[in-house]
């Protein structure tokens, strides 16, 4: 008998982490049957990812709305995939991450009695407000996951902390760099997306999104973000793909719109955002998935966090942790403008997240396991 493995995902992180694992899992079609379930959490940005990937859901939810709450998503969520678990009853249900999307496609798995694979599990930040809903809605993933595939070291000690059985944790890497190993060796001409790149000048390529950091924090960053294009007008270029959400998009447009050296671009699909991300000097992000492929690229990185789960590339010093502040994120990236001797330190590639066979790992716990 075949084996049935449901993924459900909704957001671009969790498609660009999942879909190595679908094409890895779709090699072994007399043992195992891919059943794909997209919540559409994220409509544009998940969209881009499936087309790059070619991947072709069997359900769509189509849950998104504009300015949807947490309670929006959860609901949504439930009532859609209710149906499904019925109807396709599932051996396996993976779920990667933190998102709502997977928080609440665990918590059904759990009460139809469907074993739960999680994808990325243990990362902590300690933190039940930083990032918010993430912390929690990982925490509640592990309490009902059958299996926890966890990226390293770090977040088996983290699982293994919470008395997670050692049993059903698998250190497998993070499936983010199979993903990012699969698109940097394909050759990609930056001119073909729209971005400006002057010759002689630094791109700095910038993303943010959190919920927790919403207006106030998300205006001084930006207020950074400017001081920074004014003081280096005619040695840097910042580059920021603004996310979807309106209420960044709002905040970003109203500070940094018409600054001649800062480029606001629409979400880029991910090969040429990963191209991107190589050709430039300086990352300031607060994502997640960014923390962890830009240090493969040997890109710096400074996280605008007040705490991260991803301590890892910190540690090995190509990462670097600056706060919300702008005076903070100013200064810290001034530094790494003026002090080579600092940067030179800080851009060597390190994979620290993973080794590109994470995907393979988790296929083959799935293909040994029996579920019955
Ligand atoms: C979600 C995840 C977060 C993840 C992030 C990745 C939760 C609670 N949050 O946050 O963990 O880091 O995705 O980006 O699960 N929108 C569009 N089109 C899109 C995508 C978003 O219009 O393609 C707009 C919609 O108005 C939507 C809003 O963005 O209401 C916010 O999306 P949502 O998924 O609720 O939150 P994110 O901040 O994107
Ligand atoms: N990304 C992308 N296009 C962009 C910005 C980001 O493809 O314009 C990719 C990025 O390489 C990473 C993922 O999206 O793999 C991160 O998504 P996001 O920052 O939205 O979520 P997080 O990782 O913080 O949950």
């Amino acid at each position: 008998m075949k084996k049935k493995v449901m993924f459900v995902f909704g957001t671009r992180p969790e498609a660009i982490k999942m879909a190595p694992v679908i094409t890895e899992l779709e090699k072994y079609p007399n043992k195992l049957k891919a059943c794909i379930v997209v919540t559409g959490q994220h409509r544009h940005m998940l969209d881009q990812v499936l087309k790059i990937f070619k991947i072709k859901p069997d359900y769509d939810l189509k849950i998104m709305s504009k300015n949807q709450t947490l309670v929006d998503i959860i609901n949504r969520t439930l009532r859609g995939l209710e149906k499904l678990l019925i109807k396709e009853k599932p051996d396996l249900l993976l779920v990667q991450g933190d998102t709502s999307t997977a928080f609440a496609a665990a918590l059904l798995s759990f009460y139809y009695k469907i074993p739960v694979g999680h994808i990325e599990a243990g990362l902590r930040t300690f933190d039940k407000w930083r990032p918010f809903p993430e912390e929690v809605n990982r925490k509640l993933i592990s309490t009902v996951a059958d299996l926890s595939f966890a990226p390293t070291k770090t977040s088996v000690k983290n699982l293994l902390a919470e008395k997670v059985e050692k049993d059903s944790i698998y250190l497998t890497g993070n499936t983010v760099i199979d993903a990012l190993f699969a698109v940097i060796k394909r050759k990609f001409n930056l001119k073909k997306v729209g971005v400006k790149l002057a010759p002689g000048k630094k791109i700095i390529l910038v993303t943010m999104h959190r919920r927790e950091t919403l207006g106030k924090q998300q205006r001084d960053m930006c207020g950074a973000l400017a001081r920074l294009a004014r003081k280096y007008r005619d040695e840097i270029e910042i580059v920021l793909p603004v996310h979807k959400n309106p209420k960044v998009s709002s905040t970003v447009r109203e500070v940094l719109q018409g600054i001649g050296n800062i480029q606001l671009i629409e979400p880029l699909d991910y090969e040429p955002f990963v191209h991107l991300m190589k050709a430039s000097y300086l990352i300031i992000t607060d994502s997640g998935g960014v923390q962890e492929e830009a240090p493969s690229l040997g890109v710096p990185v400074l996280v605008m966090r007040e705490k991260t789960e991803r301590p890892e590339a910190i540690k090995a010093g190509t990462v670097k942790l600056v706060g919300v502040s702008e005076t903070g994120i100013f200064k810290a990236a001034d530094n790494l403008l003026t002090d080579k001797k600092l940067y030179n330190k800080m851009s060597k590639a390190i994979n620290p997240y993973g080794d590109g066979k994470a995907a393979k790992r988790i296929v083959k716990v799935i293909n040994e396991k029996n579920f019955n």
